[in-house]
């Protein structure tokens, strides 16, 4: 939704009134995208990036999807599977985060919107960077011959 994101910054600069207005008079408001719904439904647990809220962000979340199925469409397959009955076994992320956060509640939401919103979250694993290969690379420093204790 590249003109959501430009009506944002219009937004911005017109104050938090101004934004308010521009998203409610957004066309895009008419047919529900997965943004909108994991806005409305998923936005409580789940931050987009780290830190977390009360679940782990879903830029890495999408790219461990990324990593572990092929297609899109699988993964998208796999997800809404999860989120219609979350289950130990069905958890590709991190294995670890449910003994952090406990496991995520089941989603009361048709197909159609489950598709929707797994296909957002699947491409949010492009956006942030966080997928094989495209580290920042720390630990290259030359050293300046102290150590330090
Ligand atoms: C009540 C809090 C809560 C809500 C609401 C919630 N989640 Fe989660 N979610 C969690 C927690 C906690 C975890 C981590 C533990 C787990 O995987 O069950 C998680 C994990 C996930 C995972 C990783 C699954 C895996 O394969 O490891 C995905 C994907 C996900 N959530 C998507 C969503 C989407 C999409 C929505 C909205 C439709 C949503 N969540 C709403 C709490 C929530």
């Amino acid at each position: 939704m590249k003109h959501l994101k430009s009506s944002c910054i219009v937004g911005s600069t017109l104050g938090i009134s101004g934004m308010f207005f521009v998203l409610t008079a957004s066309p895009a408001a008419a047919a529900p995208d997965g943004k909108m719904i994991f806005e409305s439904t998923c936005s409580v647990c789940h931050s987009v990036m780290p830190p977390p809220k009360s679940a782990p962000p879903i830029v890495p979340i999408a790219s461990r999807y990324r990593q572990r199925f092929a297609t899109k469409s699988k993964g998208v397959e796999h997800m809404v599977s999860f989120l219609k009955s979350p289950s130990k076994e069905k958890m590709v992320a991190d294995p670890q985060a449910m003994e952090r956060f406990g496991l995520m509640p089941a989603m009361q939401l048709s197909d159609a919107e489950l598709n929707t919103v797994a296909g957002w979250v699947w491409d949010q694993g492009s956006a942030g960077g966080w997928g094989p290969g495209s580290g920042a690379g720390k630990g290259q420093g030359a050293g300046n011959g102290i150590r330090k204790p």
